[in-house]
């Protein structure tokens, strides 16, 4: 797997391999501020490329799950500088994924038990999990276009946190059914304004945030992560090919750090490495079966990208560069302590000489 260990650029950061660590929520903060245990986690899995944390809330009514950390006060990007002074003290490099989830939130995130936001009042249909147990997530209020703004706005302050905190850049997510993928998609957008109806309305709002968090802190440490037809959250993509068409070529003249896709479809992960002429990271999707290094060495010898993500082998592997250079074993993953609890299943899974 000697594809990993050939350096490549991401912006300005020359990066030792090509294996990336994907964005995993993990359900730890407390009140908002990642803990002690965070810098333990992220400083363990150095090795990485690069380091993408969990989704962070840009915003208070950004938030979609409990116990997920923000990027929103002082005291959160005080929490934040101690996990990036890990990860620099071990020689890794880390972005901060801000993650709005717009639609997928709940009232019980939410001082005065707010409604989420989205670009429309629909439903995503799905639930979330509370500590009433499961709950539908609501009908979201509609943004206006004075929200909009604002939003952008929280998107860009968020992401001068992200610096002020030490990352050496941020993702947005506009993957997976959350609020820029929602402005993307028609079945969670029906405005007739500027920003819905026509695939040059429905990229709008994520084009401005790119545009915007890179005015702000510099293209070179924005990505953007997309998941082309992934139907997560109630996401019913119908056209997904000129979709990401149109929302690649806008990008383009930004050029950001990175494009970064989470496969669902590897016809459109090919037509959007053919059309984007900047770096591209896949999260390689296997079906039914977990993505290996192997299959993701192999999508890296095809071509078809820069780099790669794993998740679920980065959570359960803190030393994934040092297993793979070994031809493993690795450990399995245990599924119960992915969201919530303690140090189990999150610092203690054992290294190659343990
Ligand atoms: C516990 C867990 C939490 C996740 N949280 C996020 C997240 O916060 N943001 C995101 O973009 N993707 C998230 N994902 C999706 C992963 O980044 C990745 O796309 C997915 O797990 C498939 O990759 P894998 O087969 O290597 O695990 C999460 C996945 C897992 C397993």
């Amino acid at each position: 797997m000697n594809e990993f260990f050939e350096p490549v650029t991401v912006g300005k950061l020359d990066l030792p391999n090509r294996l990336f660590m994907a964005p995993m929520t993990r359900s730890r903060a407390v009140g908002g501020l990642v803990t002690e245990l965070a810098a333990e986690y992220y400083a363990q899995r150095a090795g990485a490329g690069l380091i993408i944390t969990e989704g962070i809330q840009p915003s208070v009514i950004g938030q979609g799950f409990i116990g997920t950390p923000g990027l929103h006060s002082p005291e959160q990007v005080a929490a934040w500088r101690r996990v990036t002074d890990a990860v620099h003290d071990r020689g890794g490099r880390i972005f901060a994924q801000l993650m709005h989830s717009g639609r997928v939130g709940h009232p019980c995130l939410y001082p005065d038990d707010a409604l989420p936001v989205a670009p429309s009042a629909i439903a995503s249909g799905e639930q979330i999990y509370t500590a009433d147990g499961l709950l539908d997530h609501p009908t979201p209020r509609e943004l206006s276009e004075a929200d909009i703004a604002a939003t952008v706005g929280d998107f860009v302050a968020a992401a001068r946190n992200a610096i002020e905190a030490g990352f050496d850049g941020v993702e947005l997510h506009g993957a997976n059914g959350f609020l820029i993928h929602q402005f993307l998609c028609g079945s969670a957008n029906a405005r007739t304004d500027a920003y819905g109806g026509s695939i040059a309305n429905r990229i709008r709002f994520a084009v401005e945030v790119v545009a915007a968090v890179s005015d702000a802190i510099g293209p070179e440490r924005v990505g953007l992560r997309i998941s082309p037809r992934n139907p997560n959250n109630g996401i019913r993509e119908r056209d997904s090919a000129e979709l990401y068409d149109a929302l690649v070529e806008a990008l383009a003249p930004i050029e950001p750090a990175y494009l970064h896709i989470m496969e669902w479809d590897r016809e459109l992960t090919q037509r959007i490495r053919a059309a984007w002429p900047g770096t591209l990271v896949l999260n390689p999707y296997a079906g039914e079966q977990q993505s290996t290094p192997d299959y993701a060495a192999a999508a890296l010898r095809e071509g078809l990208a820069d780099a790669v993500t794993l998740a679920r082998f980065w959570l359960a592997n803190p030393d994934l560069v040092e297993r793979v250079r070994a031809g493993g074993p690795y450990n399995p993953v245990d599924p119960a302590t992915f969201y919530g609890g303690d140090h189990q299943g999150y610092t203690d899974y054992p290294r190659l000489e343990q």
